[in-house]
């Protein structure tokens, strides 16, 4: 059995409940809180902080934190995240001008490090610092928003990946983000993918404020990933 996770994208959650959003999708039975963030210069849209991540700790947050930075530049604000309690950061290569350095950065903080590809993003940025790297994060949909179509050469690209990591021999996962939802999650597992970015596809079904609601989309979920075993 894969050792799959779901991991909610917060985008969609309703702000104004964030820290009970949080708690009922992890109560119906998701993995990691996903928590995307956006500047309004690497991609055109502008989201949440590191000051947000603290406060989600503080409000007793305890499952893995996934700060995926869609901000340029990337390292001024890695220690930010560390001391606001993320678990991983994962940041875009065209957005840092020293890959190299801003992973090692990101360990030293003691958090674990991950390298984001856009849909046309050459997987060769992995060639030199496959050994600093536990999370490959893949876009299914061109970064800035929720809500938008997955893009269907990502499935051949997550073969590519797996095959990449399979070689490495390292423990590394693999998540896919943007357009994941029940009727296509299984085969997003199926073609290599171990970790399941879902933003309106679990919230916006769920927020006329009835939590029992992620639990029946979260459930759905599994059995499909059951099916792609
Ligand atoms: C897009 C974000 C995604 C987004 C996914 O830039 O990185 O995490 O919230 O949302 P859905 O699941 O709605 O495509
Ligand atoms: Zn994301």
């Amino acid at each position: 059995m894969a050792d799959y996770a779901i991991a909610p994208s917060i985008l969609s959650a309703d702000f104004a409940r964030l820290g009970e959003e949080c708690d009922n999708v992890l109560a119906a039975g998701a993995d990691i809180i996903h928590f995307d963030v956006m500047d309004n210069h690497y991609v055109p849209n502008l989201t949440i902080g590191p000051l947000v991540c603290e406060a989600l700790r503080k409000h007793g947050i305890s499952a893995p934190i996934d700060v995926h930075l869609m901000v340029s530049p990337v390292d001024r604000i890695v220690g930010d995240f560390a001391n606001a309690g993320a678990s991983y950061i994962t940041f875009h290569p065209e957005a840092s001008e020293h890959i190299d350095r801003t992973l090692q950065l990101i360990k030293g903080e003691g958090c674990k490090a991950g390298l984001v590809f856009n849909p046309a993003t050459p997987l060769t940025y992995l060639d030199y610092v496959i050994d600093k790297i536990d999370m490959i994060l893949l876009m299914s949909v061109n970064p800035g928003f929720g809500g938008q179509s997955f893009i269907p050469s990502a499935l051949d690209k997550l073969g590519q990946v797996r095959e990449i990591i399979d070689a490495s021999g390292r423990d590394i996962r693999l998540e896919i983000d943007g357009g994941v939802k029940v009727d296509n999650i299984g085969q997003i597992a199926a073609a290599g993918a171990d970790t399941f970015v879902s933003g309106s596809g679990l919230f916006s079904k769920g927020q006329d404020g009835d939590p029992n609601r992620y639990d029946s989309i979260v459930a759905e979920m599994r059995s499909e990933l059951a099916k792609a075993q």
